[in-house]
């Protein structure tokens, strides 16, 4: 299985190595009674510095199908660093767990958990990357679509972390991938050009825009929060600008998009209507749910 130690954004891993992923996320989700020992004795420290639903339970109930033991560490603990430095936390925890899995307001320190760490540090969501998210994503596409290479994306709202998981994975797997946000809310530059030179080497595409008429013709939408957490924009503030870019039914039959995707949460009747999020051409309870098999995925390959 592929030879990754860490998995803080996805540019860590090839092409070769996401299909795997993917590969084995499948044959888990198939037989999961086969994976059900996968990690016996090991055990995973899963931090949050922020809320979670989704990848909190996925996290605790997906380590614990494969008979590992999750251990779970709340906000109540503070911001990374405040009682103890993140060098200190992650000698201590390094000492006691298999994997540490950390949902955090700072890739920073994803980075520093990372340097002192002698287990895998797992990202679970930064201000930067969200890979576990992006994984399940494409993930449940590949559902769908025969050939991931072939799919075009359209990721519409504010540019962020889910956003460039995407942009950086679907670089990496040879998909086209557009941004569409509106001006000032663009995904950072930096990661856009590394997106951009993954496409080059991989045949696929990488547009950023303002203009929602280019994603005619597009395959899949994407939809998330247009205030992320940790952002104390109110969202009264931003949501004029971006309700051009509602997902709604009247802009799924215009562009002729087939399915869609929203990493929830959702705010329903902003990002997307209920109309399309609950209509027959969503995906989104199965990319939900595909965060589990994308995250065990993950674990056996780092641990099993
Ligand atoms: N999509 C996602 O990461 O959801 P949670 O914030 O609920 O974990
Ligand atoms: N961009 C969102 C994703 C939530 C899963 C946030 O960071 O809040």
């Amino acid at each position: 299985m592929s030879d990754f130690n860490h998995l803080l954004s996805l540019q860590e891993l090839s092409q070769a190595q996401i299909l795997e992923l993917l590969a084995l996320a499948k044959k888990i989700k198939a037989n999961p009674a086969e994976y059900g020992q996968a990690l016996a004795g090991k055990s995973v420290v899963t931090l949050f510095e922020k809320p979670s639903l989704r990848t909190r339970v996925t996290f605790d109930i997906g380590i614990n199908k494969l008979g590992g033991h999750a251990v779970y560490l709340d906000q109540q603990n503070g911001a990374m660093g405040e009682r103890e430095s993140v060098k200190d936390f992650a000698s201590n925890i390094t000492r006691w767990a298999d994997a540490i899995v950390a949902r955090v307001f700072s890739h920073k320190t994803l980075q520093t958990l990372k340097e002192h760490s002698s287990v895998p540090v797992v990202n679970s969501l930064c201000d930067l990357y969200h890979p576990c998210q992006g994984l399940a994503d494409f993930l449940t596409i590949s559902e769908n679509y025969d050939d991931l290479s072939k799919v075009k994306l359209a990721y519409l709202g504010d540019g962020n972390n889910v956003t460039h998981s995407l942009l950086l994975g679907g670089a990496i797997l040879g998909m086209e991938v557009a941004a569409i946000c509106p001006l000032g809310s663009n995904p950072d530059a930096q990661i856009v050009d590394k997106a951009r030179q993954l496409a080059a080497a991989s045949g696929g595409k990488i547009v950023v825009s303002d203009n929602i008429d280019d994603i005619q013709g597009y395959d899949v939408v994407y939809g998330d929060t247009w205030v992320s957490m940790g952002d104390d924009t109110p969202l009264d503030a931003v949501k004029q600008r971006f309700l051009p870019y509602q997902i709604n039914q009247t802009m799924m039959d215009r562009y002729g998009i087939k399915h869609v995707l929203h990493c929830q949460p959702a705010h329903r009747e902003l990002e997307i209507t209920s109309e399309v999020m609950d209509g027959p051409q969503s995906l989104i309870f199965d990319q939900a749910e595909n965060r589990m098999h994308a995250q065990n995925a993950v674990l056996v390959s780092l641990l099993a």
